[in-house]
């Protein structure tokens, strides 16, 4: 089945939040944001701005009916600024006016006057002042102090890894409007239309049900959008509480670059022991996460980089501690990963210094490591159906490890300023969300009397697919033709109290709710049909390809039959269905416990050639075999998986994220923050879906995608690494990442040191 909004999307007709028509007398917003990364406020002086053309009003701090806070885990952030700012962008104040260009003008005219204070920008140093969010974790397994005594090698080292920004296509907006009774509708462009309405309500000081979030699509979400889509709502929604009129917020890129948080930065230390036949016997790490000025959802980020710390290996004594720092930079949020990827690097980076200072492949330690079934993760949950080593012998035989590692060593010893590099790259990615109450999704499902079908779920179109599979899986449950399934709006009349839509977990659990509704109406409809055909027992009743089969044989009746039958006898054609994922746990006390319903495996080979002479490289060819469980649509996935790899490969190598000193945003538009394109993907990309049996909880067996192929480009810092080894044995190749051709360049030839970070100041 086809994405099905393909057709639309290539079009240009799908709908987004500021594609439908506009109401009568739409005002529209101006963000003022803080021009200092930290200070108290003097003064906001408003009244020139207020003289200027088309100005309906300003809305600064003071003018909130109900509380200052958008902070969802811990109410630390102000939705507008009150008597200090934390960090630049920070919404200061808006200005409402009758079009966007008489806005932003009005908006310069505003005078606020900060007396700077000092910034931190380094998660260390926010550390070493004590500037944390929550407390610190640490995980404990097994027992590391005594487990270097039998050590062979030690190795330590130090992981610097940078952020990553969403750049979803469709910037950050939202569109309010006032309904009677001081009621309120919004549309908005958030993957958690629930956070939206409680937020708002909270705002406005309202009760939850006098918000109303509607969400169509997404332009893209990528976790940009997980909590930080709430605040633009809010200030749409304040606007429009304030005017009594219809209000749009639409972010400009620069603004939504500069003033809306990224993937964390971390800074990490490790240290590794292994056994002289490269078996890791202990791992101790310790990660220091940038979080930006405010919790946002920081915490949680954290804990699931605990919880990946050792990728897809097995060590018997671990001990990973994580905090979240503090810093004077836009509070970092979700981005596909959630922290996963930040502990796996470390764990990578940890591997390959090992590995060199044996002097042995890196693979060698990392396959002598794997999980095997049963083992147990630092967190105390048992891999089942553990598929590391299966998905890694598939990648070795399939894409021919042994004949890549040869062509690659003949190549070097051929070039002089080109050499090529390749790694493995195994991934293990735990599915559910780690903080357990939101593992519930509700569905509400509609059959008309004419048969065909309606669907309203908690879960967002973010162009991931949902809504395809949503259908698909409609479709399947009642036994019908999916063209009947119209899947609706996430809207929060229709279902209540629902999860933001992340976490991999979207098609997961309200999938699983849509099939519990759908299976509510079909048993209705045979309890009528038994008595209507006056048949035995309806267990034996079955709806095929739209006809209903009795104990294998046709009825006579079809879908539309049965469905204008069952309105006759005023039989119920609407459900409710809800899920909760079941047997997950953890405790928060002891660290333990069994947070996933499952995890998702792959194996990666990737094969790069690097310049050594101009530090640009190419990637080659990316194998990967990846662990599906049974596809609902192999086709959706697919385009997740190479969708994820792709912003893996970016945020490993272009993707750089430069803030001076005093937190200013430099690499702040997509002249100068660049993404990958379709030409740096690798020139050969072959996915192959390891199709197992079911044993999943995704609906039908389907393993969540989302998210997990994100971790295959981490191989693509190691092969690099491999190939400027290459080049030069003794260079000295730090794990800073991401790995730009700059950096190549000036971590070969110090000697041309223009040292990039003096000129940067
Ligand atoms: N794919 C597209 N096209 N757009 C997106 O915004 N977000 C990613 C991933 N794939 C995203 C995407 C992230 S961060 C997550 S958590 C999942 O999709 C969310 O959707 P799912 O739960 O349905 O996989
Ligand atoms: N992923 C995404 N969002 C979340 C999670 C998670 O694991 N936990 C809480 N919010
Ligand atoms: Mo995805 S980072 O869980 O929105």
């Amino acid at each position: 089945m086809k994405h099905i909004d393909a057709a639309a999307h290539t079009r240009g007709e799908s709908q987004y939040v500021d594609d439908s028509p506009q109401p009568l007398g739409l005002l529209h917003v101006a963000v003022l944001g803080s021009p200092l990364a930290h200070g108290k406020i003097l003064s906001i002086e408003i009244e020139d701005a207020l003289q200027c053309d088309g100005v309906i009003t300003i809305v600064l701090a003071g003018d909130i009916p109900g509380e200052n806070q958008i902070g969802a885990i811990i109410p630390d952030e102000h939705l507008l600024a009150e008597k200090e700012v934390f960090y630049v962008g920070e919404p200061v104040a808006i200005v409402v006016a009758e079009n966007f260009a008489q806005a932003l003008q009005a908006k310069n005219k505003i005078q606020v006057q900060i007396e700077e204070l000092s910034a931190v920008t380094d998660p260390r140093a926010a550390f070493a002042n004590g500037q944390i969010i929550g407390t610190p974790r640490t995980f404990v397994f097994g027992d590391v102090e005594n487990a270097w005594k039998q050590c062979d090698l030690i190795v330590e080292g130090r992981c610097d890894m940078g952020g990553q920004e969403h750049v979803y296509l469709e910037t950050q907006r939202a569109r309010a409007v006032p309904l009677e009774n001081g009621a309120m509708r919004l549309y908005a462009s958030t993957q958690s239309p629930y956070a939206v309405q409680r937020t708002v309500a909270g705002i406005l000081g309202l009760p939850h049900h006098k918000i109303e979030v509607d969400v169509k699509r997404l332009g893209g979400g990528f976790g940009g959008k997980e909590d930080q889509a709430t605040a633009w709502s809010c200030l749409a929604a304040l606007a429009a509480w304030k005017t009594g009129k219809p209000v749009e917020l639409v972010l400009p890129r620069h603004e939504d670059m500069v003033m809306t948080g990224k993937r964390h930065p971390y800074s990490s230390d490790f240290k590794i022991g292994l056994s002289a036949q490269g078996k890791i016997l202990a791992y101790d790490v310790k990660h220091y996460q940038n979080s930006g000025a405010a919790a946002d959802l920081s915490t949680a980020v954290l804990e699931r980089t605990l919880f990946h710390s050792t990728n897809a290996y097995f060590i018997p004594n671990t001990r990973i501690f994580g905090a979240c720092c503090r810093t004077n930079l836009p509070p970092n949020t979700a981005f596909r990963g959630f922290g996963g990827p930040q502990g796996m690097f470390v764990m990578e980076s940890a591997i390959a210094k090992a590995a060199e200072q044996l002097n042995i492949q890196r693979e060698e330690i990392q396959r002598r490591n794997l999980l095997c079934e049963n083992d147990i993760f630092p967190y105390g949950q048992h891999a089942h159906e553990a598929r590391a080593e299966k998905t890694w012998a598939e990648a070795e035989n399939s894409f021919a490890l042994p004949g890549l590692k040869e062509r690659v060593a003949q190549f070097n010893q051929n070039n002089f300023e080109k050499k090529k590099g390749y790694a493995v790259m195994p991934i293990c990615f735990g599915i559910s969300f780690t903080t357990h109450f939101l593992n519930q999704a509700g569905a509400l499902v509609h059959v008309y009397t004419d048969g065909s079908v309606s669907v309203s779920t908690g879960g967002v179109e973010m162009g991931q697919g949902f809504s395809t599979n949503i259908t698909r899986i409609a479709a399947k449950a009642f036994g019908i033709n999916q063209v009947r399934v119209k899947v609706e709006s996430a809207n929060t009349t229709r279902v209540a109290n629902m999860s933001p839509s992340a976490a991999s977990a979207t098609t997961d659990l309200n999938g699983n709710a849509t099939i519990n509704a759908v299976t509510e109406i079909v048993d209705r409809l045979k309890s009528l049909a038994v008595s209507e055909l006056g048949l035995g027992q309806k267990e034996k009743l079955s709806l095929k390809k739209e006809r209903l089969f009795y104990a294998g044989k046709d009825t006579g009746w079809d879908w539309k039959k049965l469905v204008q039958t069952a309105y006759l006898n005023r039989v119920d054609l609407s459900a409710h269905g809800f899920y909760a994922t079941p047997g997950i746990c953890f405790d928060k006390q002891k660290e333990k416990g069994h947070p996933f319903a499952y995890h998702v495996y792959g194996t990666a080979l990737l094969e790069v050639t690097v310049d050594c002479l101009r530090g640009t490289y190419n990637i080659d060819s990316t194998k990967i075999v990846h662990d599906l469980g049974r596809p609902l649509n192999e086709l959706i996935d697919r385009g997740q998986v190479e969708g994820a790899l792709a912003q893996g490969l970016g945020w490993m190598t272009l993707e750089e994220l430069i803030f001076d000193k005093r937190g200013h945003f430099l690499s702040n538009s997509l002249a100068t923050y660049k993404v990958p394109d379709v030409f740096f993907m690798p020139d050969d990309l072959e996915i192959n879906f390891l199709q197992t049996a079911p044993g999943a909880s995704g609906p039908y067996g389907a393993k969540a995608v989302g998210e997990p192929p994100f971790m295959y480009g981490i191989g693509l810092f190691f092969a690099i690494r491999h190939a400027m080894r290459a080049f030069n044995p003794k260079a000295d190749l730090p794990f800073n990442s991401p790995l730009t051709p700059e950096k190549v360049l000036l971590q070969l030839h110090p000697q041309w040191g223009i040292d990039a970070e003096n000129r940067r100041r």
